[in-house]
């Protein structure tokens, strides 16, 4: 039997939804949030600033910044609980599996509020992206069997996740840097993390389990776990002299090259673009990452091979090298990812609130029909 609908896999170019929070021409590169670009907000603008955007829909007025930082800087420790239980993960479990259980478990901490109560769903914006910062720092921490270090209420957002990490203030470099990348991670149109946060509003549960949702799904090596996958790439790389060899492996097995391609650019994406300035300011500073040269060399062969099918440096190609450079653990870059991309998944739950219809698509059945039952003790 027929559907009468044509079978896309992974939807591509299905539209999922309307949505005014951001927009991509992956044929000219841009990339916009709210119609700004996204050169012009990180140049410009802070994270907490483009998450009101995205959120809110419109730039916050001074005092409506002012507001939404000193709430978030108010909210950022986390409960004695939650970090109890966080004591109890295993220190050889990844990050991101310990971001969604404690994403989730904030959940068991807020109660339920109606979800058209505006002050709830502010009350879950701070707490979400005041929270999971922390969250992601103490987890590190903890593993290494340290206590977990206090959230400084001197520094500001990004500062202050740079100094729960290291336990040392920053440079203004450094935290700048750090600021563009949640900028530029941010949020990017419906991709995996994305819908899957929209499947789980559309039924009306908790913003928690919408994060922990999303996060679950970002930490996939084809999404957000790619970054970590790069760096590990370029140790097995080794030198610049087997880019060539390396990448022609790759294409006699018909192995993906990780940091390349993306579903909707094909060129280079604008979010890798600045990202490999941002790293190449932090290399003048700290002195040049000894991958960076593999990394430009395998970027132009991959170019040569794979460019005539709009194969190009995707976001996560060159932030593996800008946060090792921060002093990042690479298994902590998907977990860098989320905490920016909370502002994306918070803006998709707002507006699927505001138009909501419980997603419920459809499927092309490929199985039979009529079949006779065979009890156990006659299966062959
Ligand atoms: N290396 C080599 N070949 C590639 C790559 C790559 N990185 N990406 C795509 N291709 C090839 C595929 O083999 C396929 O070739 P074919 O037509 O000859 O079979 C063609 O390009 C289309 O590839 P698909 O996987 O069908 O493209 P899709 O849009 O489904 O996938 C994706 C996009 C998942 C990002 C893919 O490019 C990929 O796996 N890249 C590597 C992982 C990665 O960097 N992911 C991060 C993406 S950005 C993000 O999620 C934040």
């Amino acid at each position: 039997m027929t559907t009468g609908c044509e079978f896309k896999p992974g939807l591509e170019g299905i539209p999922a939804a309307q949505s005014s929070i951001s927009f991509v021409d992956g044929k000219n590169g841009i990339l916009e949030y709210r119609g700004i670009p996204i050169q012009e907000l990180a140049e410009k603008s802070s994270f907490l600033e483009v998450a009101y955007l995205l959120i809110w829909g419109e730039l916050p007025t001074y005092q409506e910044l002012e507001d939404f930082k000193n709430d978030i800087l108010y909210h950022r420790r986390i409960k004695y609980r939650i970090r109890d239980m966080m004591k109890c993960f295993p220190e050889t479990g990844h990050p991101m599996d310990s971001l969604q259980t404690s994403a989730a478990a904030l959940g068991l901490f807020y109660s339920r509020r109606a979800l058209d109560d505006p002050e709830y769903i502010r009350h879950a914006v701070v707490r979400l992206l005041a929270k999971i910062p922390t969250m992601v720092a103490a987890a590190n921490s903890m593993r290494k069997g340290n206590d977990p270090v206090q959230p400084n209420d001197s520094l500001d957002y990004a500062a202050n996740f740079l100094y729960m990490m290291t336990e040392r203030r920053p440079y203004d470099l450094q935290a700048k840097i750090f600021d563009i990348c949640l900028m530029l991670h941010a949020e990017h149109t419906i991709n995996a993390s994305t819908f899957s946060a929209m499947v789980t509003a559309s039924t009306l549960t908790d913003p928690y389990a919408v994060i922990a949702s999303a996060v679950g799904t970002l930490a996939g090596p084809l999404h957000g776990g790619a970054n970590e996958e790069v760096l590990l790439m370029l140790e097995e790389i080794g030198s610049v002299e087997n880019v060539r060899g390396y990448v022609e492996t790759c294409v006699a097995n018909k192995q993906k090259i990780m940091g390349f391609g993306h579903r909707v650019y094909k060129v280079k994406d604008p979010r890798a673009v600045i990202l490999q300035r941002l790293a190449e300011e932090l290399f003048e500073l700290e002195g040049e990452d000894p991958y960076y040269k593999i990394a430009l060399e395998l970027e132009k062969i991959v170019e040569e091979k794979y460019g005539h099918k709009g194969i190009f440096a995707n976001v996560d190609f060159y932030s593996g090298l800008v946060y090792r450079k921060l002093g990042i653990p690479s298994d902590l870059f998907t977990p860098l990812f989320a905490i920016a991309r909370v502002a994306g998944w918070l803006a998709h739950w707002k507006e699927q609130l505001g138009v909501n219809r419980i997603f419920r698509p459809t499927q092309v059945y490929t199985g039979v029909h009529n079949q006779i039952y065979i009890p156990v003790e006659k299966r062959s």
